[in-house]
């Protein structure tokens, strides 16, 4: 079972305000790469990042919570740590695990990851929740896409693929 992890990163490396919420407008190319990636997969989040994105999971999406809480889930099911939300993935045969965040289960997951999927966004932010530190003597690019800002998309996305290194 492959363990990816998809976000949202600044120059910076910022994903998101300490206070809950994304500090940059919303990019409609970046959601819809994110729409497209997750379709029909296993998603491991965190208790607060599935808090704000409880309405947004569709049919086909199995959310996996992480919470040290014993949560009662309108959608999805909840786990006391990450071992147990991917052994779960495993029990059900689920060939990719990809977890959307925050920065704490960032943290918790990037060791078991084989892939990054980082949508490096063209601002800078200073402060708030941290996307972990990639280190380039684990991870190597394979791929990057330039997309331009645009009327719609009002800053530039540079989308990167990190592969672990062997
Ligand atoms: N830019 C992006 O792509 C992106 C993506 C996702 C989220 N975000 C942003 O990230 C921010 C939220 O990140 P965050 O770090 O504050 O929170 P988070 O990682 O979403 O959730 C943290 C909570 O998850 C649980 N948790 C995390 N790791 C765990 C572990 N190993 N074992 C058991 N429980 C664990 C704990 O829940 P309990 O407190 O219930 O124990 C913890 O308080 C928001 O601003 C959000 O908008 C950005």
């Amino acid at each position: 079972m492959e363990v990816s992890l998809i976000a949202a990163v600044s120059v910076d490396g910022v994903i998101g305000n300490l206070d809950g919420g994304i500090p940059w407008p919303r990019l409609p190319r970046d959601i819809q790469h994110f729409r497209d990636y997750t379709k029909d997969k296993f998603l491991l989040l965190g208790r607060r990042t599935y808090e704000e994105m409880v309405d947004w999971f569709r049919p086909g999406h199995v959310p996996l919570v992480v919470s040290s809480q014993n949560l009662e889930l309108s959608q999805g099911r909840s786990f006391q740590s990450v071992e147990a939300a991917l052994d779960y993935g495993r029990s059900q045969q689920a060939e990719e695990i990809v977890v959307c965040g925050g920065g704490e289960t960032y943290r918790s997951t990037i060791s078991f990851a084989g892939k990054l999927l980082v949508s490096r966004v063209h601002v800078e932010i200073d402060d708030g929740v941290f996307f972990p530190e990639i280190k380039e003597a684990e991870w190597q690019l394979s791929n990057t896409e330039f997309w331009p800002a645009d009327e719609e998309n009002t800053l530039a996305v540079e989308m990167q693929t990190w592969l672990r290194r062997r």
